[in-house]
């Protein structure tokens, strides 16, 4: 019950909603078509910043900010990090464990408010979000301290268990993510993967929605709940797919839009990918609208404190 209302408080709008009827009849493309006008209206009026990294994330999905944080800050992040006990997320393949993560805050919570608030405090941070998401930040952003890890041989360019280094998009809006590297992150060690300017919308995009919703829908009627099917690779041809690795010292800072391509970087040797995931999808959620009303907005964080 628990996991039921928090999924309600704190999910955005998937991907597509898989109804091969409603698909055909091009709804997940006309929704994608909406919230892109909307975003674009709503930039021709506000939501301007003065930071070269809103440029580059707006025209290339993606910016790498190094050294980040300030140094006494990010020791202090670190230090947070270094006395966490991550949970072991996917106990049901407890013979290849690869995924370990520690949540610190959710949108209505902070769970440890040392770490959270040194990120929750960051101006710059919050006026690239609200540039580039095109939305005032009401929420906290839902963060985690993650750490991917290959410890065997047979981890090493395998697939994961948790699925977590298959290609793909969350959502067809703009929609912003960032993870702060805890240790240097490059090639070897799974830095995470980035197709540069997939996030745009126009044509190409929207016939990609059209085909791609039908093709996901059409598997999961086949096979109720099965995972998301790979991306065509003509698809990604068409909208010009290159995967960069978006490599970072300790303290880069990479935001991303999710509505680009993008995955987790295999492993290429022994090793781990560690890092505190700064998530802003929960700006989408319906719920979000009343989070807007100061009143409402109180009311909710004391019932959500609960959860
Ligand atoms: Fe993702």
């Amino acid at each position: 019950m628990k996991d039921r209302i928090r999924n309600y408080l704190y999910s955005a709008t998937p991907r597509a909603y898989y109804s091969i009827l409603l698909n055909a009849f091009g709804f997940n493309a006309l929704r994608a078509f909406f919230y892109n006008k909307l975003w674009k209206f709503k930039g021709s009026f506000n939501f301007k910043a003065d930071d070269e990294a809103v440029g580059t994330l707006l025209e290339e999905g993606v910016v790498v900010i190094e050294n980040f944080l300030p140094e006494d800050q990010f020791k202090e992040i670190l230090d947070v990090y270094k006395k966490q006990e991550l949970n072991e997320k996917y106990t049901e393949q407890p013979e290849v464990p690869q995924y370990a993560s520690k949540q610190i805050s959710t949108p209505m919570r902070l769970y440890d408010e040392k770490a959270a608030d040194i990120i929750l405090q960051n101006k710059r941070l919050y006026k690239i979000i609200e540039a580039t998401a095109r939305k005032k930040i009401n929420v906290f952003p839902k963060m985690t301290f993650e750490k991917f890890y290959a410890d065997r041989k047979e981890q090493i360019n395998g697939n994961s268990p948790e699925m977590s280094d298959e290609l793909h998009y969350d959502v067809p809006f703009n929609s912003m993510r960032a993870f702060l590297y805890l240790k240097p992150c490059n090639e070897s060690n799974a830095a995470f993967v980035y197709g540069k300017k997939t996030h745009l919308y126009n044509s190409k995009r929207l016939k990609f929605e059209y085909y791609d919703s039908i093709k996901q829908s059409v598997k999961r009627r086949a096979i109720k709940c099965a995972p998301l099917d790979k991306i065509d690779t003509d698809l990604l041809k068409e909208i010009n797919y290159e995967p960069t690795d978006m490599c970072g010292k300790e303290n880069s800072l990479v935001i991303f839009n999710s509505m680009g391509m993008h995955t987790r970087g295999k492993f290429k040797e022994i090793g781990a990918r560690e890092a505190l995931l700064i998530d802003f999808r929960t700006l989408d959620t319906p719920l979000n609208f009343w989070m807007g009303v100061p009143v409402i907005n109180q009311a909710l964080r004391k019932v959500a404190s609960k959860f």
